[in-house]
């Protein structure tokens, strides 16, 4: 209890978190019901059994069919809201969100409805909760090139109007087999734009996945990227770029990518002076906010005050 208070007094900013994946199974259903969507469950006890994944693949399919309730503007701003107030009850003060347009234009949603719901709990979450925040304009990977570009296009019109919000774009969902060089392009048109660069890399895929993001698509953060330790030589180039890792444990821990959290490398990559932060990822989906994934690491891997400070003073170091 004294750990947990210790943490959540510490300023922290969430930088690896899909606001899809803040969606509870009781706002699912909620949500369902306001927009009378069919679900092929038959109760919130039911979903929740489902959440239980082999791989990250196991997860993406359930995380974009819980997605599909999301219809309305009113919807983006109940889902972004709630995670707000979760956020503010850990001590997160401020939050770089992503999202995936395509899993919403895909279905016909309007690519201004995303924006709009996303943009009105955010100004809300800086106003009423000091929450500084901005957005992550994440392209799927198992998408093709063309399909980025043209949700691209879709969405430049809207610039203007939240060019205080929409400063990052990113890349998510199935990574191997979807290596960063499929959006190299489209990368570099983002980068020309002005765009800030993120990427998952090096989560399921391999070492050379995450070099690649970081000379491939330029990119300046990589989100997860624990396979790294997998090549010494670019170990020693994040740390001695100060490349800033995304680091999610819970979700490592969920979709198997570590078997046991003392088996986790986070403690071995501060160690070495790598720029790793703490974050939830998909909380609905994998149990707990960041302040469980910092309570979660602290025990498992005995960390020290100072390695906690630590962890919290580079997720603010790392923001754009
Ligand atoms: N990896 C890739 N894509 C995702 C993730 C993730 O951890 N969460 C949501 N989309
Ligand atoms: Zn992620």
């Amino acid at each position: 209890q004294e750990l947990r208070s210790f943490i959540r007094d510490l300023p922290k900013a969430e930088l690896h978190l899909h606001i899809e994946g803040t969606l509870e199974a009781d706002m699912i259903f909620a949500l369902a019901e306001r927009n009378k969507v069919q679900l092929p469950y038959a109760d919130i006890e039911s979903l929740k059994k489902a959440y239980q994944f082999t791989d990250l693949q196991s997860f993406l399919d359930l995380y974009y069919a819980g997605a599909a309730v999301l219809q309305t503007e009113r919807d983006f701003h109940d889902m972004t809201w709630a995670y707000l107030q979760r956020a503010a009850a850990d001590g997160v003060v401020h939050a770089e969100i992503m999202f995936d347009p395509q899993t919403h234009t895909s279905r016909g949603v309007a690519i201004e409805t995303v924006f709009a719901g996303l943009a009105s709990a955010l100004r809300q979450g800086q106003q009423e909760l000091g929450i500084s925040s901005s957005l992550i304009f994440s392209f799927l990977r198992h998408l093709s090139e063309a399909e980025a570009f043209a949700t691209l296009e879709q969405a430049l019109p809207l610039r203007g109007q939240y060019a205080d919000l929409w400063l990052s774009v990113g890349l998510d969902s199935s990574e191997k087999g979807n290596p960063p060089e499929k959006f190299q392009k489209v990368f570099a048109r983002c980068k020309e734009l002005g765009f800030r660069r993120v990427a998952h890399a090096g989560e399921e895929g391999p070492a050379s996945y995450v070099r690649d993001a970081l000379d491939l698509l330029q990119a300046e953060r990589i989100d997860h990227g624990v396979r790294s330790e997998e090549d010494p030589a670019l170990m020693l180039r994040l740390q001695q770029e100060q490349v800033p890792l995304t680091v999610c444990p819970l979700s490592n821990l969920k979709l198997c990518v570590v078997t046991d959290l003392k088996q986790h490398n986070l403690k071995r990559m501060l160690e070495q002076g790598l720029c790793v932060t703490v974050n939830s990822d998909d909380p609905a989906y994998f149990g707990g906010y960041i302040l469980d994934n910092y309570m979660a690491v602290a025990q498992a891997l005995d960390l020290s005050r100072e390695q906690l400070v630590q962890l919290a003073q580079n997720s603010m170091n790392a923001r754009f």
